[in-house]
């Protein structure tokens, strides 16, 4: 038999990642012998804390925990994220009703939208975006309405004119510090979603991944702070970057009781959870000290300053993010004419520098590039070397 190209109609809605070219330009180079220096993905470079990794190796030697966990998670491992949240954040999370564990945040985004949505049902999402943001709701077979992510008032007008146009939304998604723009917010952002989505009533999902890697004296604030947060929606947090265990695969959601079981009730058909010696090693990390989130967070922050500061004297000044793992460049002014695209061949072909074109994150991303801080400082001068090839 052979399968008519509609056959899989969900497919004509995910196209190639825009990213794919970019790397495949990175491989093709790669396999010539030559170095590139890779700011492209934002995958952790460095090793999980020694700790956990040993929480690791002894439990996967029990083999008690070789068996089918359970789907919502260890009781002991929800009881950690409600600790988690009231010594973090002050917030009270019921560890059996108000959270339950995901196979990183993905997973849940992507399975909360299966459970929330019908066909042809809208979802709010910022532009730019991580792509799971707006793919999770075309995978669960509704459809997007873009709001401008860049400052706070625009992004309150953009959301409200959204929120306003037919058919209604049924749920917004918002994620602070963004990837990919770092744009941070305070607490009084989160009072004014809560509000409108009182108003509007619709469901939040906050995207919680950039949580601790925060610089100087930002903190980020925690969605599920804002009075009445928990009445409208729900908060992922990510074990990927705050713990440098993106492989792991651990994360978990928090917040409304309804949107929480309504996850779980879909998730329970679909996995037996996450192998149990992960969520062992996953209770040891929420549980212990904060030093090696700090570890973390200081080693992104001073590749952040080391890049700003020597990309600046190659003649390419950026604005200083105050969180995530993450710059977000506006492209040089004599280069913004020919696309974030074709700008990001030209740093790999002429500079041997890899880096995500603002295109593959929405149209608002373009006239941007993100550099992912994935390169240690040494390697981070080495290209601030080879941007003199270019005229900035
Ligand atoms: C905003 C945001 N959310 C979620 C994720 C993915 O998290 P996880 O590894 O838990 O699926 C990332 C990873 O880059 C991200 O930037």
């Amino acid at each position: 038999m052979s399968i008519n190209s509609n056959y899989f109609s969900l497919l004509s809605k995910l196209p190639p990642y825009v990213f794919s070219v970019v790397n495949d330009l990175k491989y093709k180079a790669r396999r010539n012998g030559e170095d590139i220096i890779d700011f492209g993905m934002g995958n952790p470079d460095q090793s999980t804390p020694k700790h956990i990794v040993e929480k690791l190796l002894e439990s996967s030697a029990q083999g008690k925990n070789h068996r089918y966990s359970l789907s919502a998670g260890l009781p002991k491992l929800k009881l950690a994220i409600s600790d988690w949240y009231r010594r973090n954040y002050d917030v009270d999370i019921d560890s059996e009703k108000e959270t339950i564990v995901t196979i990183g945040s993905k997973e849940g985004l992507s399975h909360l939208m299966i459970a929330m949505l019908s066909p042809g049902e809208v979802v709010m999402v910022p532009d730019p975006c991580y792509p799971i943001h707006s793919f999770s709701v075309l995978i669960a077979r509704g459809d997007i309405r873009s709001y401008d992510s860049f400052s706070e008032n625009l992004m309150i007008k953009s959301i409200e004119d959204g929120l306003s146009k037919s058919p209604k939304p049924k749920a917004l998604i918002i994620s602070f510090p963004s990837n990919p723009t770092t744009q941070t917010v305070d607490l009084s952002f989160f009072e004014r979603i809560v509000a409108l989505a009182k108003k509007h009533k619709i469901v939040v999902i906050h995207d919680f991944a950039y949580a601790d890697i925060c610089f100087g004296s930002y903190k980020a604030p925690s969605f599920l702070q804002a009075a009445g947060a928990k009445d409208v929606g729900v908060e992922s947090f990510s074990l990927s970057k705050s713990y440098n265990m993106a492989g792991w695969r651990v994360g978990f959601m928090s917040g409304n009781e309804e949107v929480i079981s309504a996850l779980r009730r879909v998730k329970s058909y679909l996995d037996y959870g996450i192998f149990q010696p992960i969520q062992i090693s996953a209770i040891t990390a929420l549980n212990e000290t904060k030093d090696c989130v700090n570890e973390i967070s200081n080693t992104y922050e001073s590749r952040r300053n080391r890049l700003i500061e020597s990309f600046g004297n190659s003649g390419w000044e950026i604005d200083k993010p105050d969180a995530t793992m993450f710059i977000w460049a506006k492209i040089p002014e004599k280069y913004r004419e020919m696309g974030s695209l074709e700008f990001s061949k030209k740093l790999i072909t002429d500079c041997k520098i890899a880096a995500s074109p603002g295109i593959g994150f929405g149209k608002n991303g373009e006239g941007y590039v993100r550099f992912a801080l994935i390169e240690n400082e040494q390697r981070i001068l080495q290209a601030a070397r080879s941007l003199k090839k270019l005229e900035l």
